[in-house]
């Protein structure tokens, strides 16, 4: 078993497409280890995303990713760093595959709907980032 970290970014809860992107994640097999909903601060979003602090998108981003809620999530499976970036898409919905997350709900390149760890390192500083231990079941 494998763990990833997600997020229902604030475009998608905006337009109350969570409960439409759960959905996706469970019929893919994944289980809900851990889950909620909270507003980050600016300087939080500064801290998850800090490895893109040289992009010319950083401060974009970390505005678009403190404007409203998210839904944190950690999702649990075999394989569920790449299943779940496969569930996803491609970072640019134009690049998705049909049948995706971002394909069917992005707006664009930025506000693209969902987030996912991009490796095992990735997942093991994302998941502490948001989740204490007694918060995973
Ligand atoms: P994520 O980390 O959110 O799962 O997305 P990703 O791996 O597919 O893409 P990454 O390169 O890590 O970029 C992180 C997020 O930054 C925004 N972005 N904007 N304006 C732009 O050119 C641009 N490029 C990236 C997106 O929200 C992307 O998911
Ligand atoms: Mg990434």
């Amino acid at each position: 078993m494998e763990r990833t970290f997600a997020i229902i970014k604030p475009d998608a809860v905006e337009r109350k497409l969570a409960g439409k992107i759960l959905a996706r994640i469970e019929e893919k097999g994944f289980t809900i280890a851990g889950m909620k909903k909270i507003q980050l601060t600016r300087k939080q979003a500064e801290g998850f995303y800090y490895v893109h602090n040289e992009r010319p998108f950083f401060n974009d981003l970390c505005a678009f990713m403190s404007r409203s809620p998210v839904i944190v999530l950690c999702l649990e499976k075999e394989n569920a760093i790449a299943d779940w970036r496969t569930l996803m898409g491609a970072t640019n919905p134009a690049n998705a595959e049909p049948g995706t997350i971002r394909k069917d709900f992005a707006v664009n390149i930025e506000e693209n709907s969902s987030h996912g760890s991009d490796a095992p390192e990735t997942a093991a500083f994302e998941i502490p980032y948001f989740f204490s231990a007694l918060e995973l079941v």
